[in-house]
């Protein structure tokens, strides 16, 4: 063991190590041996963390907030780009999309049939009967938030307005299945057959991911695997539940021109939202939707 056992314990409380995290050690270890993919330390966010994150995701909530009081038909996608960027900075907080490996813009709008990393522009044009996901993602002193919703304009089908609807319930199902001890495929499960047992699929390629100190940490986050499988979770973790549901067919493809823009194979509507989650010994604490 690294870790004196009375020497403070890794996760910086200042408590000693045998007093603070070597039985949760010991926990995670016996878990390991058994086959299991096991989190390691840095994944483990303190508390004080967590309460700069909250921060971080106040803006991210208000931004959210600002496009739903605004959105109409006949806005641009720049115009959902300019309020993100007026909401953020005006807190004091940075969009983290902004050229992150070189995303141009400060957020992404997907409309429809575009899966994720939609790009803001002014050609595009909201319609009656669009539906588009707005994902903001914010860092405030260091500190990073993401979570996203969907829109609806004007007057939605049924046919939309289920897919939308059904895609919420799949996070919030996955939510429900996200235990301290439990598998990040126990949530999967829960996500992925919800979609299914409504026609819907799910997307493989693209998943969810840790955050918090970064934009995107460890793990990488599956909503298609089953139960029992992907990473242990345990209390002091920090991540996304964002499937991206199609309509369709799971099958994506991405845009070669701007190497971003993601859409269904298909062409049927897709849908997500996001939210952020931090695992407590009691269970998941949404952090920021
Ligand atoms: N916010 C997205 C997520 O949920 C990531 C966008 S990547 C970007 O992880 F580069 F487009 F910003
Ligand atoms: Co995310």
């Amino acid at each position: 063991m690294k870790f004196g056992r009375n020497k403070p314990c890794w996760c910086g409380s200042g408590i000693k190590y045998k007093h603070c995290h070597e039985a949760f050690d010991r926990q995670i270890k016996h878990i390991e041996l058994q086959g299991h993919v096991v989190p390691t330390h840095e994944m483990i966010k303190t508390r004080e963390q967590v309460e700069l994150i909250k921060k971080s995701a106040v803006i991210n909530r208000a931004c959210l907030d600002a496009v739903d009081e605004a959105i109409h038909i006949g806005m641009t996608t720049q115009e959902i780009e300019d309020i993100v960027y007026e909401t953020t900075t005006s807190m004091g907080g940075i969009p983290a999309p902004l050229n992150y490996e070189g995303f141009p813009k400060c957020t992404c709008t997907s409309v429809n049939s575009q899966v994720c990393h939609g790009i803001p522009s002014k050609k595009v044009v909201l319609k009656d009967g669009d539906i588009l996901n707005v994902d903001c993602s914010t860092i405030l002193d260091g500190y990073f938030s993401d979570s996203s919703r969907m829109y609806m304009v004007g007057n939605v089908s049924e046919q939309k307005k289920r897919l939308v609807k059904v895609a919420r319930e799949c996070v919030q199902k996955g939510l429900e299945a996200t235990k301290p001890w439990g598998f990040l495929g126990d949530m999967a499960e829960a996500v992925h057959k919800h979609a299914e047992a409504n026609g819907y699929s799910i997307v493989r390629e693209i998943g969810g991911h840790g955050v918090g100190i970064e934009f995107h940490e460890d793990p990488w986050v599956s909503y298609v695997s089953n139960a029992g499988e992907d990473m242990l979770i345990v209390p002091g973790m920090m991540f996304t539940i964002e499937p991206m549901v199609n309509m369709g067919r799971a099958d994506i493809f991405t845009d070669e021109e701007n190497g971003w823009e993601v859409y269904t194979k298909d062409g049927k509507p897709s849908a997500q939202w996001e939210i952020q989650i931090y695992i407590t010994e009691d269970g998941p604490e949404v952090i920021c939707w």
